[in-house]
């Protein structure tokens, strides 16, 4: 791994932080969800994420399937963190939103690292 994609790797890992610690932190919160740091975490998962499949796609060890499911969970993340933030600014139900994103990012968060142990 490069310098490049060990900040990469480190920015990828507070995007991660964003996203599930704004979860845990208001999981059973009826109002005043943070959607804004949720939503800032999906970002940052996005284009960190991006950037690393971009730079590490070709080398031999790369398990294209996992992180291609990796990365299509989190653009689902994606999706409901904006759902979640746009609810909000309207005034709409926030909660489902909230826990799609947050509850689909822990599982993300668990497909990383198990199916690295598993495979
Ligand atoms: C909420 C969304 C996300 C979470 C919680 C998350 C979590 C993680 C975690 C914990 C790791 C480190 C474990 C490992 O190396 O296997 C990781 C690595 C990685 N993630 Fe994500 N991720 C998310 C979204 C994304 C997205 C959208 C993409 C791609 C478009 C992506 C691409 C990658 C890549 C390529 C690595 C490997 C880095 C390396 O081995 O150096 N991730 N992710």
């Amino acid at each position: 791994m490069n310098v490049l994609t060990a900040i990469l790797l480190a920015l990828h890992l507070i995007g991660l932080a964003l996203v599930v610690g704004t979860f845990i932190v208001q999981m059973r919160a009826k109002s005043g969800f943070r959607t804004d740091l949720l939503l800032a975490g999906a970002i940052v998962q996005l284009v960190t994420g991006g950037a690393m499949f971009g730079l590490l796609a070709g080398e031999t060890w790369f398990d294209h399937l996992k992180y291609g499911v990796h990365g299509a969970i989190g653009v689902v993340v994606l999706g409901a963190a904006i759902g979640a933030f746009v609810a909000q600014r309207r005034g709409a139900r926030v909660q489902p939103w909230f826990h799609a994103a947050g509850g689909l990012g822990l599982i993300n968060l668990l497909v990383a690292v198990l199916w690295r142990q598993y495979t």
